[in-house]
């Protein structure tokens, strides 16, 4: 028994007292054990990382870590996880990655994603998204297309049965098949429905499950997770899997 006492406090004393006797002896002390950040702003990381944009700051090294730029991303998280504000964080990553790069929103005009960023054309109303989403699609599979092209689209639930849900489950197709990138966002539960607007980023098995629970790899993205505390993920921090594999990454504030 450390320091032949059950009292904790005069454990505590003893290991203390170990400790420094160790440093005496010259024992070179044990680094630190770090921790991902609970809050910091997108300015702390750099703009690309082995080419690619960069989504946060992950446990693997607390360093930064980055997301493919194509195909699609799903965003999913129960209600103030942080989805908004991911959404905000990835287009200006985007944005810093490749300042070519043209952004389109598809959401709410009341969103603050909305006027977040210098969008090209924002669609709000659902016959706008289904136009836009149409003209975006053809753009993305026409071979003379210049620069990448990024859809941002919030609260993708809304679009479910509107003239804007074929459009829509057409604009995942063709950026799967291009270097463009469609990130969708809608919270965990509605993602759990089984419509093929939702299917089509589901099938994707790429995205950022903000807060999640272990079975939403597989319910959301077909990839397993290990058992995970609520209490690691404070809001902008959740699992992003890519390829059936998963880090966990915490989003920055935007700048
Ligand atoms: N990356 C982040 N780092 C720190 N706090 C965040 C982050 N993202 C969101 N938050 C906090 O969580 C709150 C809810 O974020 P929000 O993006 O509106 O969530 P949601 O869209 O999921 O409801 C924000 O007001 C903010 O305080
Ligand atoms: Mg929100």
């Amino acid at each position: 028994m450390l320091g032949g006492s059950p009292i904790v406090a005069d454990q505590s004393a003893a290991m203390k007292e170990l400790g420094e006797a160790m440093r005496r002896a010259g024992v070179t002390p044990a680094p630190g054990i770090g921790s991902l950040p609970a809050e910091y702003t997108a300015a702390q990381l750099p703009a690309t990382l082995g080419g690619s944009p960069v989504l946060g700051i992950s446990d693997l090294d607390l360093g930064p870590y980055p997301f493919e730029p194509s195909g699609t991303v799903l965003v999913a998280g129960p209600p103030a996880s942080g989805r908004t504000t991911s959404l905000i964080s990835i287009a200006q990553a985007l944005e810093r990655f490749d300042p070519e790069t043209r952004l389109y929103y598809i959401g709410s005009r009341r969103s603050p994603v909305a006027a977040a960023l210098e969008w090209v054309e924002t669609a709000t109303r659902p016959e706008e998204a289904a136009e836009l989403a149409r003209a975006l699609a053809q753009a993305m599979t026409d071979d003379d297309t210049e620069g990448r092209i990024a859809v941002v689209i919030e609260s993708l639930g809304e679009f479910l049965q509107s003239s804007a849900d074929g459009p829509i489950v057409e604009l995942a197709k063709a950026a799967k098949k291009s270097e463009h990138l469609v990130v969708a966002e809608a919270e965990t539960s509605a993602w759990g429905s089984s419509w093929p607007l939702m299917g089509e980023f589901k099938n994707g098995r790429r995205g950022l499950l903000l807060q999640p629970d272990s079975i939403d790899g597989d319910i959301l993205l077909k990839t397993a997770l290990p058992r995970l505390q609520k209490n690691e993920f404070p809001p902008g921090r959740g699992v992003y899997i890519a390829r059936g594999r998963f880090a966990r990454v915490q989003l920055p504030l935007p700048s």
